[in-house]
């Protein structure tokens, strides 16, 4: 079978920074409690003129610069997101117009909440091997700050928004590893039937606390069973950043090297279908990301929903 290759990512956040400290001055909370609850320290918030999509835009423009690819090149467009400006046009539908996709391909989006990034990669697998085509633009962004009750602290202290992008080859001599699963309850809930700002985020954070922490280790076990891979197969794992105790409880539970586990939400928050796409793109950015490495990328949380897949990176054509 082909798998997914990663080509070149793409990212965008927005203008206005948040800290705990701006925060404290909103809500009954504080630095200390965020921190160390969390491990978050800012987010990114929207502006004005800013939304989902344009951030979505941004990232997917810098994605395929940096591809070396054109937009003719391009044989589908998948968006991970649920905070689009509209239901329609989707933010894919957007990106398409903005980047002058071709027409006869197809643009969706995808809401699996914080595991979105996941199934939008398996989404675009799908499609290119179905449809035909080589090279898939794949996008998590959200704008939670416009989903939030502002007054409240179990919450807002916890989500940002920001956009990441990542153009995916389907490529032979790959494996295609993926999982993902579902089982529908209301521990997040955010959004209601005419509007999204009638209705804010909540969250039952205990169980989805004891969620994330079982979901988050089986899925990486089932992604590393299904790939006959070792943990020191992996250069790399990527975990959805909504909690840095999170993580470490799936370090410990699987007895793995912390330093392959990549952290971010200290400057981002929990960017729900985001989150993935942006810390990928911060590696490549920074350099963490060299050809041929092996990467795990794990999602987890809204639905709920959770993901795993392996990933090749490649750098660009
Ligand atoms: O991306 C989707 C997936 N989402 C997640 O993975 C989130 C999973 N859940 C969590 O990360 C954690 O449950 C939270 C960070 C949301 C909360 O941490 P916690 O340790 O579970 O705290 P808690 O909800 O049990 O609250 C402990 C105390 C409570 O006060 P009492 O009842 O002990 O008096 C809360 O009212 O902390 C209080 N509290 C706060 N205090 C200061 C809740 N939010 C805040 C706050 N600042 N922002």
């Amino acid at each position: 079978m082909k798998g997914l290759q990663l080509l070149a990512t793409g990212g965008a956040l927005p203008g206005r920074v948040v800290t705990n400290e701006d925060l404290r001055r909103q809500v009954d909370t504080s630095d200390e409690w965020i921190t160390t609850r969390t491990g978050i320290r800012q987010r990114y918030y929207c502006a004005e003129n800013e939304d989902a999509a344009t951030l979505a835009i941004a990232a997917a423009r810098q994605a395929l610069a940096r591809s070396g690819l054109t937009a003719a090149d391009i044989a589908c467009c998948v968006v991970a997101t649920l905070s689009s400006p509209t239901a329609t046009p989707s933010v894919a539908c957007r990106v398409q117009a903005a980047l002058g996709l071709p027409e006869n391909r197809p643009a969706l989006d995808v809401n699996a909440a914080c595991s979105g990034f996941i199934y939008a990669a398996a989404t675009a697998h799908g499609l290119l091997t179905t449809l035909g085509g080589r090279y898939a633009l794949v996008i998590g962004c959200e704008a939670l700050s416009r989903m939030m009750d502002p007054t409240d602290r179990t919450t807002c202290v916890l989500f940002g928004d920001g956009a990441g992008a990542a153009i995916f080859e389907l490529a032979e001599n790959t494996p295609f590893v993926v999982t993902l699963g579902a089982r529908g309850s209301e521990a997040i809930r955010a959004g209601g039937p005419a509007a999204c700002d009638t209705a804010p985020i909540t969250m039952d954070g205990k169980a989805v606390f004891r969620f994330a922490v079982e979901a988050m280790p089986r899925c990486l076990q089932t992604v590393l069973d299904r790939s006959q891979k070792t943990q020191a197969d992996l250069d790399w794992v990527v975990c959805h950043q909504a909690n840095s105790r999170i993580i470490d409880h799936c370090i410990k539970h699987l007895h793995a090297e912390p330093p392959k586990f990549y952290k971010n939400m200290n400057r981002h928050g929990n960017t729900s279908a985001a989150s993935i796409p942006i810390a990928l793109h911060e590696m490549e950015e920074s350099g963490l990301l060299r050809p041929g490495q092996t990467l795990a990328c794990i999602g987890f949380g809204g639905g709920l929903t959770w993901g795993g897949m392996l990933l090749t990176y490649e750098g660009r054509k």
